[in-house]
Protein backbone atom coordinates (compact mmCIF):
# COMPACT_ATOMS: atom_id res chain seq x y z
CA UNK A 1 0.00 0.00 0.00
CA UNK A 2 2.68 2.68 1.10
CA UNK A 3 4.56 1.95 -2.10
CA UNK A 4 1.78 3.33 -4.15
CA UNK A 5 1.37 6.25 -1.69
CA UNK A 6 1.71 10.22 -3.32
CA UNK A 7 4.56 11.70 -1.79
CA UNK A 8 3.67 15.44 -0.84
CA UNK A 9 5.56 16.93 -3.92
CA UNK A 10 3.31 15.29 -6.58
CA UNK A 11 -0.02 16.63 -4.49
CA UNK A 12 1.38 19.83 -4.68
CA UNK A 13 3.04 20.28 -7.94
CA UNK A 14 0.94 21.63 -11.31
CA UNK A 15 1.39 18.98 -14.56
CA UNK A 16 3.38 20.79 -16.85
CA UNK A 17 3.39 19.43 -20.13
CA UNK A 18 5.45 20.59 -23.87
CA UNK A 19 2.44 22.41 -26.12
CA UNK A 20 2.77 19.98 -28.88
CA UNK A 21 -0.05 18.05 -30.49
CA UNK A 22 -0.25 15.28 -27.74
CA UNK A 23 -0.40 18.28 -25.23
CA UNK A 24 -2.63 20.05 -27.57
CA UNK A 25 -5.14 17.77 -28.03
CA UNK A 26 -4.74 16.55 -23.91
CA UNK A 27 -5.60 20.42 -23.12
CA UNK A 28 -8.53 20.18 -25.53
CA UNK A 29 -10.07 17.14 -24.18
CA UNK A 30 -9.65 18.34 -20.64
CA UNK A 31 -11.53 21.96 -21.60
CA UNK A 32 -13.93 19.46 -23.11
CA UNK A 33 -14.69 17.82 -19.55
CA UNK A 34 -14.78 21.53 -17.86
CA UNK A 35 -11.19 21.14 -16.49
CA UNK A 36 -8.73 24.31 -16.32
CA UNK A 37 -6.08 24.31 -18.97
CA UNK A 38 -3.51 27.14 -18.94
CA UNK A 39 -1.74 27.65 -21.90
CA UNK A 40 0.33 30.73 -23.63
CA UNK A 41 -1.21 33.47 -25.64
CA UNK A 42 1.19 35.80 -26.90
CA UNK A 43 0.89 38.51 -24.56
CA UNK A 44 0.46 36.55 -21.16
CA UNK A 45 -0.72 32.66 -20.41
CA UNK A 46 -4.02 32.58 -19.48
CA UNK A 47 -6.15 30.14 -17.21
CA UNK A 48 -8.66 28.31 -19.46
CA UNK A 49 -12.19 26.97 -19.48
CA UNK A 50 -15.00 25.56 -21.24
CA UNK A 51 -17.16 29.57 -21.78
CA UNK A 52 -19.99 28.30 -22.11
CA UNK A 53 -20.25 26.34 -18.98
CA UNK A 54 -20.98 27.97 -16.01
CA UNK A 55 -19.60 25.30 -13.92
CA UNK A 56 -15.98 25.19 -15.30
CA UNK A 57 -16.00 29.21 -15.44
CA UNK A 58 -16.64 28.50 -11.64
CA UNK A 59 -13.49 26.90 -11.28
CA UNK A 60 -11.18 29.85 -12.88
CA UNK A 61 -12.93 32.11 -10.17
CA UNK A 62 -12.20 29.90 -7.22
CA UNK A 63 -8.38 29.14 -8.81
CA UNK A 64 -7.65 32.87 -8.88
CA UNK A 65 -9.63 34.38 -6.10
CA UNK A 66 -11.48 36.75 -8.00
CA UNK A 67 -14.31 38.57 -7.73
CA UNK A 68 -17.56 37.07 -9.09
CA UNK A 69 -18.09 40.90 -10.53
CA UNK A 70 -15.28 40.44 -12.96
CA UNK A 71 -15.96 39.45 -15.90
CA UNK A 72 -13.82 37.19 -17.92
CA UNK A 73 -12.17 37.10 -22.17
CA UNK A 74 -13.86 34.62 -24.40
CA UNK A 75 -11.11 33.51 -26.48
CA UNK A 76 -12.25 32.81 -30.15
CA UNK A 77 -10.11 31.09 -33.24
CA UNK A 78 -12.22 32.78 -35.91
CA UNK A 79 -13.85 36.12 -36.37
CA UNK A 80 -16.87 34.09 -37.81
CA UNK A 81 -17.12 32.08 -34.19
CA UNK A 82 -16.94 35.75 -32.03
CA UNK A 83 -19.54 37.03 -34.65
CA UNK A 84 -21.99 34.09 -32.99
CA UNK A 85 -21.04 35.73 -29.44
CA UNK A 86 -21.01 39.26 -29.86
CA UNK A 87 -22.58 42.03 -31.91
CA UNK A 88 -20.04 44.03 -33.91
CA UNK A 89 -20.69 47.94 -35.01
CA UNK A 90 -18.44 48.91 -37.74
CA UNK A 91 -15.52 50.09 -35.62
CA UNK A 92 -15.64 46.64 -33.74
CA UNK A 93 -15.55 45.13 -37.36
CA UNK A 94 -12.75 47.31 -38.82
CA UNK A 95 -10.43 46.71 -35.73
CA UNK A 96 -11.26 42.70 -35.46
CA UNK A 97 -10.18 42.29 -39.55
CA UNK A 98 -7.19 44.48 -39.14
CA UNK A 99 -5.61 43.45 -35.83
CA UNK A 100 -6.83 39.94 -35.03
CA UNK A 101 -5.48 37.62 -34.55
CA UNK A 102 -3.82 39.78 -32.13
CA UNK A 103 -3.33 41.44 -28.54
CA UNK A 104 -6.90 43.14 -28.52
CA UNK A 105 -9.92 42.50 -26.79
CA UNK A 106 -13.18 43.67 -27.93
CA UNK A 107 -16.22 44.26 -25.69
CA UNK A 108 -19.33 44.33 -27.50
CA UNK A 109 -23.20 43.51 -26.64
CA UNK A 110 -24.03 40.34 -26.60
CA UNK A 111 -25.26 38.38 -29.09
CA UNK A 112 -28.66 36.19 -29.13
CA UNK A 113 -26.56 33.06 -30.51
CA UNK A 114 -24.23 33.46 -27.85
CA UNK A 115 -22.80 30.41 -25.60
CA UNK A 116 -20.35 32.20 -23.29
CA UNK A 117 -22.25 31.46 -20.03
CA UNK A 118 -23.62 34.28 -17.73
CA UNK A 119 -20.69 33.36 -15.26
CA UNK A 120 -18.44 34.43 -17.49
CA UNK A 121 -19.88 37.69 -18.68
CA UNK A 122 -20.40 38.58 -14.74
CA UNK A 123 -24.13 38.28 -15.36
CA UNK A 124 -23.73 41.59 -17.99
CA UNK A 125 -25.08 41.99 -21.21
CA UNK A 126 -21.68 42.41 -22.89
CA UNK A 127 -19.28 39.84 -23.79
CA UNK A 128 -15.39 40.94 -24.03
CA UNK A 129 -13.62 38.45 -27.31
CA UNK A 130 -9.79 37.90 -28.61
CA UNK A 131 -8.73 35.59 -30.95
CA UNK A 132 -4.81 35.44 -29.45
CA UNK A 133 -1.49 35.54 -32.40
CA UNK A 134 -0.21 32.37 -30.48
CA UNK A 135 -0.16 29.16 -32.83
CA UNK A 136 -0.33 27.10 -28.96
CA UNK A 137 -3.46 29.21 -27.97
CA UNK A 138 -5.05 28.76 -31.24
CA UNK A 139 -4.51 25.21 -31.95
CA UNK A 140 -6.07 24.81 -28.31
CA UNK A 141 -9.01 26.39 -29.06
CA UNK A 142 -10.00 24.74 -32.47
CA UNK A 143 -9.40 21.48 -31.08
CA UNK A 144 -11.37 21.98 -28.02
CA UNK A 145 -14.09 23.08 -30.38
CA UNK A 146 -15.50 25.95 -27.49
CA UNK A 147 -15.23 29.77 -26.68
CA UNK A 148 -12.34 29.49 -24.30
CA UNK A 149 -12.92 32.03 -21.30
CA UNK A 150 -9.04 32.74 -20.09
CA UNK A 151 -8.06 35.27 -17.59
CA UNK A 152 -4.39 35.92 -16.81
CA UNK A 153 -3.09 32.80 -15.50
CA UNK A 154 -1.97 33.85 -11.91
CA UNK A 155 -3.76 34.66 -8.61
CA UNK A 156 -5.87 37.83 -8.48
CA UNK A 157 -3.90 40.49 -7.94
CA UNK A 158 -1.06 39.61 -8.70
CA UNK A 159 1.68 39.47 -11.78
CA UNK A 160 0.45 37.73 -14.56
CA UNK A 161 2.45 34.69 -15.69
CA UNK A 162 4.70 35.00 -18.71
CA UNK A 163 5.68 31.47 -18.87
CA UNK A 164 4.59 27.79 -17.45
CA UNK A 165 6.81 28.29 -14.39
CA UNK A 166 5.05 31.16 -13.17
CA UNK A 167 1.63 29.81 -13.18
CA UNK A 168 2.86 26.57 -11.76
CA UNK A 169 4.01 28.96 -8.86
CA UNK A 170 1.27 30.87 -8.41
CA UNK A 171 -1.97 28.07 -9.34
CA UNK A 172 -0.27 24.85 -8.32
CA UNK A 173 -2.15 21.82 -8.64
CA UNK A 174 -5.20 24.22 -8.96
CA UNK A 175 -5.06 24.22 -12.46
CA UNK A 176 -5.36 20.62 -14.32
CA UNK A 177 -2.91 21.12 -16.65
CA UNK A 178 -0.30 23.70 -18.10
CA UNK A 179 0.73 23.73 -21.59
CA UNK A 180 4.11 25.30 -21.58
CA UNK A 181 4.47 27.18 -24.97
CA UNK A 182 7.75 29.09 -24.13
CA UNK A 183 8.22 32.69 -22.92
CA UNK A 184 4.95 34.98 -23.99
CA UNK A 185 6.95 37.77 -26.62
CA UNK A 186 4.60 40.58 -26.23
CA UNK A 187 4.78 40.23 -21.78
CA UNK A 188 1.68 42.67 -21.55
CA UNK A 189 -1.99 41.84 -21.54
CA UNK A 190 -4.38 42.62 -24.45
CA UNK A 191 -5.92 46.25 -25.75
CA UNK A 192 -9.51 46.57 -24.76
CA UNK A 193 -11.63 48.19 -26.84
CA UNK A 194 -15.55 48.73 -26.13
CA UNK A 195 -17.53 49.14 -28.82
CA UNK A 196 -20.70 49.35 -28.37
CA UNK A 197 -23.60 51.06 -30.44
CA UNK A 198 -21.60 54.56 -31.60
CA UNK A 199 -19.23 54.52 -28.36
CA UNK A 200 -16.10 53.29 -29.00
CA UNK A 201 -13.54 53.32 -25.65
CA UNK A 202 -10.42 52.44 -24.23
CA UNK A 203 -10.69 50.18 -21.37
CA UNK A 204 -7.55 49.34 -20.51
CA UNK A 205 -3.98 49.74 -22.78
CA UNK A 206 -1.83 47.16 -23.79
CA UNK A 207 -0.03 45.35 -26.53
CA UNK A 208 -1.50 46.79 -29.15
CA UNK A 209 -0.70 49.98 -29.14
CA UNK A 210 -3.29 53.44 -29.27
CA UNK A 211 -1.64 55.09 -32.04
CA UNK A 212 -2.36 52.16 -34.12
CA UNK A 213 -5.72 51.96 -32.72
CA UNK A 214 -6.57 55.30 -33.80
CA UNK A 215 -4.84 55.41 -37.07
CA UNK A 216 -7.49 52.32 -37.86
CA UNK A 217 -10.71 54.28 -36.71
CA UNK A 218 -9.41 57.46 -37.96
CA UNK A 219 -10.30 58.94 -34.47
CA UNK A 220 -8.65 59.82 -31.28
CA UNK A 221 -9.27 57.66 -28.13
CA UNK A 222 -10.07 59.51 -25.17
CA UNK A 223 -7.53 60.12 -22.57
CA UNK A 224 -9.30 58.46 -19.89
CA UNK A 225 -12.13 56.71 -18.49
CA UNK A 226 -14.61 58.87 -16.64
CA UNK A 227 -16.15 56.52 -13.68
CA UNK A 228 -18.83 57.19 -15.20
CA UNK A 229 -18.47 55.38 -18.33
CA UNK A 230 -17.84 51.84 -19.14
CA UNK A 231 -15.07 50.43 -17.28
CA UNK A 232 -13.65 47.02 -17.14
CA UNK A 233 -14.20 45.68 -13.36
CA UNK A 234 -10.58 44.14 -13.61
CA UNK A 235 -8.61 47.81 -13.70
CA UNK A 236 -8.73 48.18 -10.24
CA UNK A 237 -6.67 50.39 -8.87
CA UNK A 238 -4.26 47.81 -6.75
CA UNK A 239 -2.97 44.94 -9.18
CA UNK A 240 0.38 43.68 -10.67
CA UNK A 241 1.35 44.15 -7.01
CA UNK A 242 4.68 42.19 -5.58
CA UNK A 243 5.05 41.52 -1.98
CA UNK A 244 7.92 44.39 -1.89
CA UNK A 245 6.51 48.40 -2.29
CA UNK A 246 6.50 50.07 -5.65
CA UNK A 247 8.23 53.47 -6.21
CA UNK A 248 8.00 55.10 -9.55
CA UNK A 249 9.86 57.48 -11.29
CA UNK A 250 13.29 57.00 -9.41
CA UNK A 251 16.25 58.39 -10.57
CA UNK A 252 18.70 56.42 -8.44
CA UNK A 253 18.54 53.65 -6.29
CA UNK A 254 18.11 53.88 -2.26
CA UNK A 255 20.27 51.57 0.21
CA UNK A 256 18.54 48.18 0.36
CA UNK A 257 16.00 49.06 -2.81
CA UNK A 258 15.75 46.46 -5.76
CA UNK A 259 16.44 48.61 -9.08
CA UNK A 260 13.78 48.19 -12.07
CA UNK A 261 15.45 49.97 -14.84
CA UNK A 262 15.10 51.16 -18.13
CA UNK A 263 17.96 52.05 -20.47
CA UNK A 264 20.83 52.15 -17.87
CA UNK A 265 19.48 54.75 -15.55
CA UNK A 266 20.67 53.00 -12.59
CA UNK A 267 24.15 52.40 -11.28
CA UNK A 268 23.97 48.62 -12.53
CA UNK A 269 24.75 46.19 -9.54
CA UNK A 270 23.46 42.84 -8.49
CA UNK A 271 20.14 44.75 -7.27
CA UNK A 272 19.28 45.61 -10.70
CA UNK A 273 17.37 43.99 -13.68
CA UNK A 274 17.80 46.29 -16.98
CA UNK A 275 14.17 45.87 -18.32
CA UNK A 276 16.04 46.88 -21.75
CA UNK A 277 19.52 48.69 -21.70
CA UNK A 278 18.93 50.22 -25.01
CA UNK A 279 16.13 51.51 -23.88
CA UNK A 280 13.67 49.32 -26.14
CA UNK A 281 9.89 49.63 -24.94
CA UNK A 282 8.80 46.31 -26.66
CA UNK A 283 12.21 44.63 -25.23
CA UNK A 284 10.96 46.20 -21.94
CA UNK A 285 7.26 44.80 -22.08
CA UNK A 286 8.37 41.35 -22.92
CA UNK A 287 10.92 41.69 -19.88
CA UNK A 288 8.64 43.46 -17.36
CA UNK A 289 6.02 40.84 -15.41
CA UNK A 290 9.29 37.89 -15.29
CA UNK A 291 11.81 41.01 -13.65
CA UNK A 292 8.87 42.01 -11.70
CA UNK A 293 8.65 38.60 -9.94
CA UNK A 294 12.53 37.85 -9.89
CA UNK A 295 13.26 40.94 -7.86
CA UNK A 296 10.41 40.27 -5.77
CA UNK A 297 11.64 37.05 -4.74
CA UNK A 298 14.95 38.60 -3.39
CA UNK A 299 12.65 39.95 -0.61
CA UNK A 300 13.42 43.64 -0.71
CA UNK A 301 11.82 46.57 1.12
CA UNK A 302 11.09 48.13 -2.10
CA UNK A 303 11.55 47.83 -6.17
CA UNK A 304 12.53 51.47 -7.44
CA UNK A 305 11.43 51.63 -10.90
CA UNK A 306 13.21 54.25 -13.43
CA UNK A 307 10.71 56.54 -15.99
CA UNK A 308 9.87 54.65 -18.63
CA UNK A 309 8.46 56.51 -21.38
CA UNK A 310 4.57 56.84 -22.40
CA UNK A 311 4.33 56.33 -25.88
CA UNK A 312 3.40 53.48 -28.11
CA UNK A 313 3.61 49.43 -25.44
CA UNK A 314 4.76 52.41 -23.14
CA UNK A 315 1.59 53.74 -22.37
CA UNK A 316 0.25 49.56 -21.16
CA UNK A 317 4.14 49.46 -19.35
CA UNK A 318 3.22 52.71 -17.30
CA UNK A 319 -0.41 51.09 -16.50
CA UNK A 320 0.64 48.46 -14.91
CA UNK A 321 3.45 49.74 -12.83
CA UNK A 322 1.40 52.38 -11.39
CA UNK A 323 -1.15 49.56 -10.38
CA UNK A 324 2.15 47.38 -9.23
CA UNK A 325 3.03 50.87 -6.69
CA UNK A 326 -1.09 51.65 -5.84
CA UNK A 327 -2.30 51.53 -2.35
CA UNK A 328 -3.18 47.82 -1.23
CA UNK A 329 -6.09 47.18 0.29
O1 LIG B 1 -4.00 39.43 -22.86
C1 LIG B 1 -5.04 39.19 -22.23
O2 LIG B 1 -6.05 39.90 -22.33
C2 LIG B 1 -5.03 37.96 -21.30
C3 LIG B 1 -4.88 36.72 -22.17
C4 LIG B 1 -4.95 35.44 -21.37
O3 LIG B 1 -5.86 36.73 -23.18
N1 LIG B 1 -6.21 37.92 -20.51
C5 LIG B 1 -6.46 38.81 -19.51
O4 LIG B 1 -7.62 38.55 -18.79
O5 LIG B 1 -5.73 39.74 -19.25
P1 LIG B 1 -7.95 39.24 -17.40
O6 LIG B 1 -9.16 38.54 -16.90
O7 LIG B 1 -6.76 39.21 -16.54
O8 LIG B 1 -8.34 40.69 -17.80
C6 LIG B 1 -9.51 40.90 -18.55
C7 LIG B 1 -10.07 42.26 -18.30
C8 LIG B 1 -10.57 42.47 -16.87
O9 LIG B 1 -10.11 43.75 -16.44
C9 LIG B 1 -12.08 42.48 -17.01
O10 LIG B 1 -12.69 43.30 -16.06
C10 LIG B 1 -12.26 43.00 -18.42
O11 LIG B 1 -11.22 42.40 -19.15
N2 LIG B 1 -13.54 42.58 -19.02
C11 LIG B 1 -13.93 41.32 -19.35
N3 LIG B 1 -15.20 41.33 -19.81
C12 LIG B 1 -15.63 42.59 -19.79
C13 LIG B 1 -16.84 43.26 -20.13
N4 LIG B 1 -17.89 42.57 -20.59
N5 LIG B 1 -16.90 44.61 -19.97
C14 LIG B 1 -15.83 45.31 -19.51
N6 LIG B 1 -14.67 44.74 -19.15
C15 LIG B 1 -14.55 43.42 -19.28
MG1 LIG C 1 -5.30 39.65 -15.16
Amino acid sequence: MSGSAIRPTERTAARIVPANAAGIAEGARLLRAEKLVAFPTETVYGLGADASSNAAVARIYAAKGRPAFNPLIAHVATLAEASRHGVFSAAALRLAEKFWPGPLTLVLPVAATNLVCELARAGRETVALRIPAHKNALALIAAAGLPVAAPSANRSGRISPVTARHVAEDLGPDVDLILDGGACPVGVESTIIACLGETTQLLRPGGLCRALIEEALGLALPERVASHEIVAPGALASHYAPSALVRLNAERLEPGEAGLDFGGRFSQGPATLDLSPAADLDEAAANLFAFLRELDSRGPVSIAVAPIPRHGIGEAINDRLKRAAAPRS
